[in-house]
């Protein structure tokens, strides 16, 4: 195969969480979140004609060797999406992957992957097909597709903060692609920091799949949608406004309150370790004591997302070196900030 195209996309950090899903990939409420900038995929879409079929032909390398059980995945995505990429059926390709960060830091690559991969079809299809989609139109498109893929990436194709999901505060927000919501974004959110501590590297032994599944029987979902709307509506505000104490707020509730529906599910689980809840019960009292607005927040695992403003970066950085890694020695940083979205490498 000669001719090939590549992309690289960052994953993200929700603030408001997506959390419980109907019919094909729609989310029960809308979400909210900072794209990053070092936690990365690179895409590249190897291809050449084939026999015009049906048959999705592929052959898929994660980081230089051949995964099944992600060919798998991408195969049935792939054929899910057959009939909106009409050069599928003419094409064979090879798709190399590779993340920027190690597969075992915990961090979930369903985000920056598929979303890598949605922009790398929609730009094929322009390639291929000669269609030509002006940018925001090439963005809802990619957008979409990830989503199809993985609900989460439909946010990542965006430079810094992205919407997914409609709420009557925010216009044109839609359930099935994610918005960008950087236009009136508040100074202080200006390469906002985010410090991944990551407490334990193990593979998460309930998917994200299995977790949103949950919430059609979690006897709290309806009061989760509620709050999520509300905390929604209220993010919206403090980004525009750039109230930092409110941020914190939110921020902090939707991280403990997504953790909450796994512990309130049949059957239940949770994700969090002991180390979470020292790390956590300690940036709060450094908050109190300090005054800094510096929170964390939880993706569906045990690690760390701590979220602060560029002008405290020092103050912030020196706590997490002196006192909340100590008595860690297992654990490992990683500080990547707010990022300028995906991009194309060739
Ligand atoms: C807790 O996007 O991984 O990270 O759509 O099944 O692929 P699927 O789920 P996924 O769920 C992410 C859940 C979360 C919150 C969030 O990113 O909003």
């Amino acid at each position: 195969m000669n001719k090939s195209i590549a992309w690289r996309s960052p994953s993200n950090i929700a603030i408001i969480k997506y959390w419980g899903k109907y019919g094909n990939q729609l989310p029960i409420n809308p979400s909210i979140s900072f794209t990053l900038s070092k936690a990365h995929t690179e895409t590249i879409i190897h291809y050449e004609k084939k026999e015009k079929n049906n048959k999705v032909e592929l052959e898929y390398l994660f980081e230089n060797k051949k995964n099944e059980a992600f060919e798998k995945k991408v195969k049935i995505f792939i054929e899910s999406i057959m009939n909106d990429f009409l050069y599928l059926k003419e094409y064979k390709l090879k798709i190399e992957s590779k993340n920027s960060f190690p597969h075992s830091a915990g961090i979930a690559s369903s985000a920056s992957s598929m979303s890598a991969l949605a922009l790398a079809l929609v730009d094929l299809e322009q390639q291929i097909e000669g269609k030509k989609y002006s940018e925001n139109e090439f963005l809802q498109r990619s957008s979409y597709f990830a989503r199809l893929g993985s609900g989460s990436a439909s946010r990542s194709v965006f430079s810094q903060v992205a919407l997914w999901g409609a709420t009557k505060a925010q216009q044109e927000s839609n359930q099935e692609y994610a918005i960008s919501i950087n236009e009136t974004l508040h100074q202080n959110f200006k390469n906002y920091n985010d410090t991944i501590l990551i407490v334990d590297s193990e593979q998460k032994k309930v998917s994200s799949r299995a977790g949103h599944a949950l919430m059609n029987t979690n006897p709290f979902a309806e009061a989760r949608k509620i709050q999520a709307n509300k905390n929604t509506e209220k993010l919206l505000k403090v980004l525009k406004n750039g109230d930092l104490d409110s941020f914190v707020e939110i921020c902090e509730n939707e991280a403990l309150s997504l953790h909450a529906m796994m512990l309130s599910s049949t059957p239940w689980y949770s994700l969090l370790k002991p180390q979470t809840l020292v790390a956590i019960e300690k940036i709060k009292n450094f908050r109190e004591s300090t005054k800094i607005p510096v929170c964390f927040t939880l993706d569906a695992g045990p690690n760390i997302h701590i979220l602060y403003s560029e002008n405290n970066k020092e103050k912030v950085r020196e706590f997490i070196s002196a006192e909340l890694m100590q008595n860690m020695p297992e654990a490992r940083i990683i500080n990547d900030k707010m990022g300028k979205g995906p991009q194309k490498i060739y």
